[in-house]
């Protein structure tokens, strides 16, 4: 069966310093606690090889926000998959909203960024989401599906393997969420499109996440949606006791 999993999304936000800090808060929170799901911090590149040796041994996962679309080569400032991969990062969000939108990047870019993280053993947290005037305009299933449909050249082998993160990019850093029932329809909708392309197993079997103003007054009504299966977390991950109260949620 899918897992369940909150996964935190630092953003461009902490200090090398605080972020070990923040890291180091959460480890120690979790130390001979038993969780139910999988819990994973996105942090900055810069931060990754020490905060893997601050959460060695620990139960939380450590993944990057981001990866290059090329290999390797002449791109000055670009971070490839292998050197994420090499940090001992496990997964990689791609395809924010933040990146679709203040960097253009586009469906065939983050087929490219998916297939290098996937060769390099990386999981992809993949986002979608649509914005708030396809919310009004009743467009919003046709885009995110058409966001999803972005990753039908995979293989079935290659799309098991892939998280997918449902963000209304109207609900992120807004404090607007949206309802569980909301959430609920355009999870269950991912599926059914996922499922057409590659079964019901493999469909079944993906994990999708909310994002969105997710906090621990309302990830518990979200989380009990059949077809949420937990949340990526931005603003809430930043403070080691409310991103457990979000963990917290699986009881
Ligand atoms: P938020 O961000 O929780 O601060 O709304 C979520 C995200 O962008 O991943």
């Amino acid at each position: 069966m899918r897992k369940n999993i909150v996964a935190g999304n630092w953003k461009m936000n902490t200090t090398l310093d605080e972020g070990v800090e923040l890291a180091n808060e959460l480890s120690t929170m979790l130390e001979n606690r038993p969780v139910n799901c999988d819990v994973i911090i996105c942090v900055p590149f810069t931060h990754l090889v020490a905060v893997r040796g601050v959460i060695a041994g620990s139960q939380l996962q450590l993944g990057a926000e981001n990866c290059s679309e090329h290999d390797k080569g002449a791109y000055t400032g670009e971070v490839s998959a292998s050197m994420v991969k090499s940090t001992g990062a496990s997964h990689v969000i791609l395809g924010h909203s933040e990146r679709r939108q203040y960097f253009g990047e586009n469906n065939e870019q983050l087929l490219a960024k998916t297939r290098l993280a996937l060769a390099n053993d990386l999981k992809p947290i993949f986002c979608v989401g649509e914005v708030l005037e396809e919310r009004e305009n009743g467009s919003y299933n046709d885009v995110v599906r058409g966001q999803v449909e972005a990753l039908f050249e995979l293989t079935p082998e290659e799309f098991s393997n892939i998280v997918i993160a449902y963000e209304p990019v109207w609900a992120i850093g807004t404090g607007k969420t949206a309802t569980a029932e909301q959430a609920q329809d355009m999870h269950a909708h991912i599926r059914k499109v996922i499922s057409e392309k590659y079964g019901n197993d493999i469909a079944d079997n993906t994990s999708i996440l909310y994002g969105g103003s997710c906090k621990p007054s309302n990830a518990r009504e979200l989380f009990a949606k059949p077809d949420v299966d937990g949340g990526l977390i931005g603003g809430a991950s930043l403070k080691a006791a409310d991103f457990m109260g979000i963990i917290e949620a699986f009881d």
